[in-house]
């Protein structure tokens, strides 16, 4: 089979764990595949926290209802999506731009689109804005094919989760790849997770936890099922 898709077919939700090292190249391969990941307006609106010590580990474990994939890995990563970075993300991208040779006219494109995107993003205080971006893009929308863009903080949340999830799946595909395994969670207390990382309400929300480790010997999955493919694909 094709080697990239090998290891997509090949991943499993793997829920017990045998201790093993993951030395740092690995972490770092492992990290850097999901920043690969394509995002809307290559924003990027995550980060990731790489639980690997012990008596973190063991909290963060105890934060996810102690499951046993949480329990039994070697490092658990909290993905975050973070839509307070998106001011130094388009600084930050600017002066690559800048270092990379890029010409003023190009510089000031991406400007122009970035500070576009940050007026149509930003909910504004308490969401004030929200509802008049809301009402606005509806009435252009009525004569004018044009997408809507996320108005209020869920929404912008939403949109985040998105460029967030496919860095999640870059992450276990490429863990899979370096011949470990993975099991994504949903089952983690939000809250008091988030309070343990220090994160804001205002700029963070957890979309999943994903446990790292080597499958346990002693487990073996039940066959894996998906619904018929004329299921879930329309060929139009
Ligand atoms: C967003 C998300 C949340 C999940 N949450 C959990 C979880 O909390 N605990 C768990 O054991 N598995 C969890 N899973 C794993 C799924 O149960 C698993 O992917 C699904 O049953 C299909 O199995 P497979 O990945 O082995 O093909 C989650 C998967 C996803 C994508």
């Amino acid at each position: 089979m094709n080697d990239i898709l090998e290891p997509i077919f090949r991943r499993r939700a793997v829920k017990v764990f045998d201790p093993v090292e993951i030395p740092q190249e690995v972490r770092e391969q492992i990290l850097n595949a999901a920043r690969h990941a394509p995002s809307s307006f290559n924003m990027q609106p995550y980060r990731f926290y790489w639980v690997q010590s012990p008596a973190k580990r063991k909290t963060v474990a105890k934060l996810c209802m102690g499951q046993k994939p949480a329990e039994t890995a070697t490092a658990l990563v909290v993905a975050v999506s973070d839509i307070g970075s998106m001011h130094a993300t388009s600084r930050g991208q600017v002066e690559w731009m800048r270092k990379s040779g890029f010409s003023d006219e190009k510089i000031r494109d991406y400007e122009r689109t970035a500070k576009v995107g940050r007026i149509i993003f930003m909910p504004g205080p308490f969401g004030i804005f929200g509802g008049l971006k809301w009402s606005i893009f509806r009435l252009v929308n009525l004569w004018k094919t044009f997408g809507m863009p996320p108005v209020s903080r869920q929404g912008i949340f939403k949109w985040a989760a998105k460029g967030t999830s496919l860095a999640c799946q870059n992450l276990m595909i490429a863990a899979e790849a370096l011949g470990l395994h993975s099991c994504p969670m949903e089952g983690f207390d939000g809250r008091r997770l988030a309070k343990f990382l220090g994160l804001s309400s205002r700029h963070h929300e957890i979309v999943m936890v994903i446990a790292i480790g080597r499958k346990s010997c002693d487990y073996s999955e039940t066959p894996q099922w998906r619904r018929p493919f004329e299921a879930t694909v329309t060929v139009l």
